[in-house]
């Protein structure tokens, strides 16, 4: 345990996608060159008196068979901890780097802060509010990597203080009698400087372990004559538009094949396709996109439709966070179906492509599953549990999408599992066009009735 230096494990796929190089966060001109290996992938992540997670709760992100996922979806009704267990690992991640900062130059594996400092100085989003009603025992946030190792990071509620301690750096546990004072040697520093490299920037110089997008929406309220200052003008926040701005207006050739990338993901979009897309900036110092029809229409980001501004958004978020994992609350927001179809597929793309080592959706529809999901419940005394599922795509999704290509409801009510279709059961729609009625009706007498022969 507590090794960050082994290397195999699971690798990423090797599949195709843009010209990205996401160790020096480039595109190469020439080919695509994904990693062979994910940086940063998580396999499990175990979270203890945080927020609505009491004893300690096992969130698996790998399958049965120890594969971690590289899009896992968090499946779960409101308030069930989803968001929550996003919020652990991004406590998580900046704890672990803010105690090894503090371990460079300061002795002993626990150190002390007092709250505002906490907030503050180290941007660590940590409140006592954080601690369940009734406790305050130790916080313990443990990530298990896919390459093997773990890391805990652990927070005690001292008074005006707070106590931040690590294990998983040194082996030893936080819970242990193994205190390191005095002088780190010369291969503890190199090893502390190694594991915080990995932590802090696993994509290399500037990037992140983690991005998370949360599901913030516009307010709009009846009566009210301007929108709110407050309010943002569009899911694609300053942030990311700034982003965009700088890889548009780069000298260097591969941040522009980077917006290019943009780009071109936005338009597979059908709505948006067509359109040239360019970024601005403002008077203010600001940054905004503008969608252009030739000499027909120029219409600025806040003016699409709700649903292309999250596609730009997401697109946006994915190409420019350069971060090792991307976390992404409700994907589907103001997408239909065939958007949150299309953009689940170009977020495993991402992945295969090597962009990104690992992607976590909280999502409510089953579009956005994979094989197995992870379900979050949470009890009538308000604590979280979670549990791995396989998806339940093959059941309602799949009759929805059936029914809407021209299926009968008698096709479409089978027992639990496989539906099979007999050849006395299919139909097919005359003069509905060909594609249409082969939609409807799987190939072959016995054929199942599954997601890799319809469709
Ligand atoms: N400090 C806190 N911040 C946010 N939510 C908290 C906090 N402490 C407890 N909670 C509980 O967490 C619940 C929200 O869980 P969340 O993870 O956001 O749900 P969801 O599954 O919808 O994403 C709220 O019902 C609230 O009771
Ligand atoms: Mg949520």
């Amino acid at each position: 345990m507590g090794d960050f230096r082994r290397e195999g494990g699971d690798g990423g796929g090797n599949g195709g996608g843009y010209r990205l190089d996401p160790v020096s966060g480039r595109c190469s001109a020439s080919r695509v060159n994904p990693r062979a290996t994910p940086s940063l992938r998580i396999s499990r992540l175990v979270v203890q008196n945080f927020r609505t997670f009491h004893g300690p709760t096992e969130i698996p992100l790998a399958s049965a068979g120890g594969v971690a996922d590289e899009v896992a979806v968090f499946h779960g009704g409101n308030g069930s901890g989803k968001s929550n267990a996003l919020a652990a690992l991004e406590l998580f991640f900046r704890l672990a780097g803010l105690w090894m900062r503090q371990r460079a130059n300061a002795r002993g594996d626990y150190f002390t802060l007092d709250w505002e400092r906490l907030t503050d100085d180290a941007g660590v989003i940590a409140s006592p509010r954080d601690w369940p009603p009734s406790t305050r025992e130790f916080m313990h946030i443990r990530v298990h990597f896919a390459l093997g190792g773990t890391a805990m990071v652990s927070i005690a509620h001292a008074g005006n203080e707070v106590l931040i301690g690590m294990d998983g750096v040194w082996g030893q546990s936080v819970d242990g009698n193994q205190f390191y004072a005095g002088e780190l040697q010369p291969q503890e520093q190199e090893r502390l400087g190694t594991i915080r490299a990995k932590v802090e920037t696993p994509l290399g110089p500037g990037s992140r372990p983690l991005f998370r997008l949360d599901a913030r929406r516009r307010e709009h309220r009846t009566g009210q004559t301007k929108p709110r200052s407050d309010a943002p003008a569009s899911p694609l926040s300053a942030e990311l538009a700034t982003r965009l701005l700088d890889l548009a207006t780069s000298l260097e050739p591969l941040d522009t094949e980077r917006w290019r990338a943009f780009t071109q993901l936005i338009s597979r979009f059908k709505t948006l396709a067509g359109r040239e897309v360019n970024v601005l900036r403002l008077p203010d110092g600001s940054a905004d996109l503008r969608f252009e029809i030739r000499g027909k229409q120029i219409l600025r980001v806040s003016e699409l439709s709700s649903g292309e501004q999250q596609v730009v958004a997401l697109c946006a978020a994915v190409l420019t966070s350069r971060a090792a994992i991307v976390a992404i609350e409700e994907p589907e927001i103001s997408l239909d179906p065939s958007y949150q179809e299309l953009l689940g597929d170009m977020l495993r793309e991402q992945v295969r492509s090597g962009l990104v080592d690992q992607i976590i959706l909280e999502s409510h529809v089953p579009i956005f599953d994979g094989p197995e999901v992870v379900r979050f419940s949470r009890s009538p005394e308000g604590v979280t549990s979670v549990v791995r599922q396989p998806s339940d795509l093959v059941g309602a999704d799949l009759r929805e999408r059936a029914r809407a290509r021209g299926a009968e409801d008698q096709c479409l009510s089978p027992p639990p599992g496989l539906t099979r279709f007999t050849s006395g059961t299919r139909r097919s729609k005359r003069g509905k066009g060909r594609s249409r009625g082969r939609s409807a009706v799987c190939s072959g007498e016995d054929s199942p009735f599954s997601r890799a022969t319809c469709p």
